[in-house]
C-alpha cells in the first residue's frame, strides 16, 4: 500500500472516530454526564483536524467555488444514486429504522445541494 491509500484509510478512520466521539457525547449528555461529554467532544474535534489534514495530503483543497461545484455533484450523487438503491434494499430486509434514515439523509441531501446551487450561482453573478 503506498502512502496515500494509508492517508485515504486514515482520513476515513479519523472521521469516523470523530463521528463516533460526538454520538457518544451525546449519549454522555443524555445521561447527564456533561463533563465526559465535554471529553468526547474535545476528542471529535482533534480527530476531525487529524480527518481535515488527511484530506488535504490525499487531494489538496481547492478554492470556495470549486469546492461548491464538487459538493454539488456529491450530494447529488447520493441522494440520486446511492440512496434509492439503500432504501430498496432496507425495504426487501424489512429494515424500517434503516429505510427512514436513509429516507431523511435523501432528502437532506437534496436540500444541501439545492443551497449550495443557489451559494455558487450568486457568487457567479457576483463575479
Ligand atoms: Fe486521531
Ligand atoms: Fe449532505
Amino acid at each position: 500500500m503506498s502512502t496515500i491509500d494509508d492517508l485515504k484509510e486514515a482520513f476515513a478512520d479519523e472521521s469516523q472516530a470523530s463521528v463516533r466521539y460526538l454520538t457518544f457525547a451525546r449519549k454522555a449528555r443524555e445521561e447527564g454526564r456533561e463533563d465526559v461529554a465535554e471529553i468526547f467532544e474535545n476528542a471529535a474535534m482533534d480527530e476531525l483536524g487529524h480527518a481535515q489534514r488527511d484530506l488535504e495530503l490525499i487531494q489538496g483543497v481547492s478554492k470556495t467555488e470549486d469546492n461548491l461545484q464538487s459538493a454539488i455533484y456529491g450530494e447529488a450523487a447520493e441522494y440520486i444514486n446511492k440512496y434509492p438503491d439503500f432504501i430498496e434494499k432496507a425495504l426487501e430486509e424489512n429494515n424500517i429504522d434503516a429505510v427512514n434514515a436513509f429516507k431523511e439523509a435523501a432528502d437532506n441531501q437534496q436540500l444541501h445541494s439545492e443551497r449550495f446551487m443557489e451559494t455558487l450561482s450568486s457568487i457567479n453573478k457576483q463575479s
